[in-house]
């Protein structure tokens, strides 16, 4: 099962994503694709070093055209055996794991002024997706860049399942609104995770939710102490929104991932 979580910038993708992940790793093997082209703290707060980017494996940054032409031979390159890639088999440069046991491949990092737009990274990642070959037991994350940029790049259609993260803005709803579409659309699992709710905000987001048509299948309560960490850059300290996600997990992700 390979599942992208998305959403409004700061929402939680990221914090949500390696929670999930090592709540998930108690029945499944899990990786974790970091395609976000801007931020560089996962690693941290997965408590692993940064992996060499998997950009580098194949060249280096192209156009996104570029890319694409090279699809088959990226694959060829990415594919340590006939029968698709397996990130198992990466170089070990290429992929970290932590020591309760999520690995982790970094997609690319825009890093210099003027170097060019995000797309390729997104292109890479659709090829990558699109050419993975997972075994029952595994399960693959996809931290995604904020917004709709890898909508337009057609990432979703090799995924299996769709995760929005919404905080309690008008914008994330729309964008939850908008990406439930395009799960209808192309037939993919979708749910919708509330993110840093307060006791107060929570009747109101609900409300705001099902006004659009939009179920929320679980809440993620705001949680000081993974702030904190958060703004330290450690590994991930959280017990209130670890249990939320627990929950989440056991009560709305397993059933439909197992069922699929
Ligand atoms: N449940 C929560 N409780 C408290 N703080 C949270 C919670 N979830 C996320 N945060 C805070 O929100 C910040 C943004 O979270 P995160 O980096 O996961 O968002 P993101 O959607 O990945 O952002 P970006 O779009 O920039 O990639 C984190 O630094 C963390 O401090
Ligand atoms: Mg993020």
């Amino acid at each position: 099962m390979k599942i992208m979580v998305c959403g409004k910038g700061g929402s939680g993708k990221t914090v949500l994503t390696i929670l999930m992940a090592k709540v998930l790793l108690r029945k499944f093997k899990v990786y974790i694709i970091d395609s976000d082209e801007s931020n560089s703290l996962l690693p941290s707060f997965l408590g692993v070093k940064q992996p060499k980017p998997l950009v580098e494996y194949v060249g280096g940054k192209r156009e996104e055209e570029d890319f694409e032409r090279m699809e088959p031979d990226i694959v060829k390159a990415l594919s340590m055996a006939r029968g698709g890639i397996k990130l198992s088999s990466l170089p070990s440069e290429y992929i970290v794991t932590s020591s309760e046991g999520v690995s982790l491949v970094t997609i690319g990092k825009v890093r210099e002024y003027g170097e060019g737009c995000a797309c390729p990274f997104n292109i890479l990642t659709r090829i990558l997706l699109g050419n993975l070959s997972l075994e029952e037991d595994e399960v693959v994350l996809i931290d995604t860049d904020a917004g709709v940029e890898h909508i337009g790049r057609r990432v979703e259609e090799v995924s299996d399942g769709i995760i929005v993260v919404v905080d309690p803005t008008a914008e994330s709803l729309e964008l939850a609104l908008m990406l439930m579409k395009v799960a209808e659309k192309l037939g993919k699992s979708f749910w919708v995770i509330a993110n840093k709710i307060t006791e107060d905000i929570k009747d109101s987001i609900f409300e705001e939710a099902s006004k659009m048509g939009l179920n929320i299948d679980g809440v993620v309560r705001f949680d000081k102490e993974l702030y904190t960490s958060c703004l330290k850059r450690e590994p991930l300290k959280s017990s209130i929104a670890l249990s939320d996600v627990e929950r989440i997990i056991w009560e709305k992700i397993l059933p439909k991932i197992v069922r699929d």
